[in-house]
């Protein structure tokens, strides 16, 4: 007996082509895991019944296809045909978003009312999205009372290839039965993460940084300043307005949020806060949009000639290519090249903060690479261990010449499962070209954003790249005044409507889209819809 499996496309043309890889090979290593060995598969007629479906046209329309194909008999395949929609819709709840009972539902609230008794009460996450969740499938979340909600929240930008991807499962189950906590003692799976990560860094880094393992995305930054203060023999560390790095004691001084520092209690410490290229919010006056980047770098040039200006020699300069938490705000192209040039005529290390920019999530693998920019530092984390806690540094192999041991110390350097997951992350996220998904869903999200705010008159702002993108909430696109209200207002909208989405920026006022990089489009779409009627319903009458 055969089974016949479906498979349903109604993305595009390449959509069709990678969903179609996709079921092959998830058909064949659950046969190499069900039966040793693989007879007789083969696709039936499902290439040619879509070459006469095909046609550009029709895909425009958004016709359904459908390719019929077979399997070999196992006692496996028993099982009544399984639908395998498209690479991303299979990999989540197909029938998201559903609200059988308005969040918080009553098992919700039994599990968070045990949460706050137990817990403590500065934990932020399940206030803003209250609900206990149940499990989570791609880009979808299952909450206790059978909610589904679409998830564009991706943990932070950690979950890019989604909850669960089969393949980081499939690495990580596989590694589990091995070893999992090693300390710095190699493994095949720590060589093999090793490797895959060379072989995606950028510029001169490739294949010949250096790899220093921490566990959070604070900690690697902590690291890189520690590093650049150590080779440089100086400790003023500059940052820029909006940044966020880390909440850690010791990171926290570069963080710019004030409210933060003082609860960390501690001083800012050695580090000077320049203003970001924030186009929508400059503080200096500008003749275009763009120019931003020409006085900032002319004002820093100043400050360092200047033996009054109060900058000390800087051990270092840390930015994020994209600044994520005060408000994905894209600088102009020519920022960091310019940054670079800087760094290079006085002899500053650059750190490039990629712990939320990376792994694919702009639609490169860095965000530097946007602009062809390689830091001498760069801060790795959320992403690279797709959920399991880990995080690096990569950095120019001559600063580790002067390097004692335990320069930097810590038990967990780089658990294996994480590494496992890393490596696995990096090799889905090539083969399944998902740097070029997150360019062409990217852009054409951004599209449906701009859309939504040119007939709205409380988004004064959309900017964003790949996966990226913020919409700045204003009361009016005349004043520009920030509005956190109807920001907040909007998130909760959303949320009792089944689509997860968090707010960042300088005022709490910029909704931000990083959904995982393998969101389907229908889904996409289906947020959209939630989006749009949300923005209507806070802008009011
Ligand atoms: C750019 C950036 N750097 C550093 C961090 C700190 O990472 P972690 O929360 O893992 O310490 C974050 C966290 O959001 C971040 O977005």
């Amino acid at each position: 007996m055969k089974a016949v499996y479906v498979l349903r496309c109604n993305g595009g043309l390449a959509d069709l082509r990678t969903s179609l890889s996709y079921a092959i090979n998830s058909a064949l290593s659950s046969l190499i895991r069900l039966v040793p060995r693989i007879i007789d598969f083969h696709l039936l007629a499902g290439l040619s019944r879509f070459s006469t479906y095909s046609g550009y046209e029709r895909y425009a329309k958004k016709q359904v296809f459908t390719v019929y194909y077979e399997l070999p008999n196992s006692q496996a395949r028993q099982q009544p045909p399984v639908n395998f929609l498209t690479i991303t819709e299979q990999l989540s709840y197909e029938n998201a978003p559903l609200i059988v009972v308005k969040p918080p539902g009553p098992k919700s609230q039994e599990l968070l009312a045990e949460q706050s008794r137990l817990e403590t009460q500065s934990a932020y996450y399940n206030k803003a999205f209250p609900f206990a969740i149940d499990s989570a499938k791609g880009s979808t979340i299952r909450d206790v009372d059978g909610n589904l909600f679409i998830d564009w929240i991706s943990g932070m930008c950690v979950l890019n290839l989604g909850h669960n991807n089969p393949a980081v499962v499939a690495a990580v189950r596989s590694q589990e039965e091995k070893v999992w906590h090693t300390l710095e003692t190699p493994t095949s799976v720590r060589i093999e993460f090793l490797k895959q990560i060379h072989s995606v860094l950028p510029g001169a880094l490739k294949g010949a940084a250096k790899a220093l393992f921490t566990v959070t995305g604070g900690d690697a930054c902590e690291a890189a300043v520690g590093l650049a203060r150590y080779v440089t023999k100086r400790s003023t560390i500059i940052a820029f307005q909006g940044s966020y790095h880390g909440g850690n004691q010791g990171i926290v001084s570069s963080t710019s949020n004030k409210k933060l520092l003082g609860m960390s209690g501690t001083l800012r410490q050695g580090v000077f806060h320049l203003p970001f290229p924030y186009s929508y919010r400059f503080p200096f006056p500008v003749e275009k949009k763009g120019d931003e980047t020409k006085v900032l770098l002319e004002y820093l040039e100043g400050l360092l000639q200047d033996p009054h200006s109060g900058l000390d020699e800087p051990a270092g300069i840390i930015v994020e290519p994209i600044q994520c938490e005060g408000g994905y705000i894209i600088p102009p192209s020519d920022f960091l090249p310019g940054l670079r040039e800087i760094a290079d005529k006085h002899q500053i290390p650059l750190i490039a903060d990629e712990v939320q920019t990376g792994f694919g999530r702009t639609g490169k693998f860095w965000a530097s690479e946007l602009t062809n920019t390689t830091p001498d530092i760069m801060c790795i984390s959320k992403a690279m261990g797709g959920g399991i806690p880990v995080s690096m540094i990569a950095y120019r192999q001559e600063y580790d010449k002067s390097l004692p041991e335990m320069f930097r110390v810590g038990t967990y350097r780089a658990n294996a499962l994480a590494l496992a997951a890393g490596a696995a992350s990096i090799e889905y996220i090539k083969k399944e070209n998902l740097l070029e998904r997150a360019q062409t869903l990217g852009r054409k999200t951004k599209s449906a954003f701009e859309r939504i705010a040119d007939s709205s008159n409380i988004i004064g702002d959309v900017r964003g790249v790949g996966f990226m993108i913020g919409m700045e909430l204003v009361e009016s696109k005349e004043t520009k005044k920030p509005a956190p209200e109807k920001t907040m207002k909007l998130r909760r909208y959303m949320f009792e409507n089944g689509l997860l989405m968090q707010g960042c920026g300088h005022f709490g006022n910029v909704m931000r889209f990083m959904a995982p990089l393998t969101i389907s489009e229908s889904l996409l779409e289906r947020g959209l819809e939630i989006f749009e009627r949300g923005v209507k319903v806070v802008t009011g009458p």
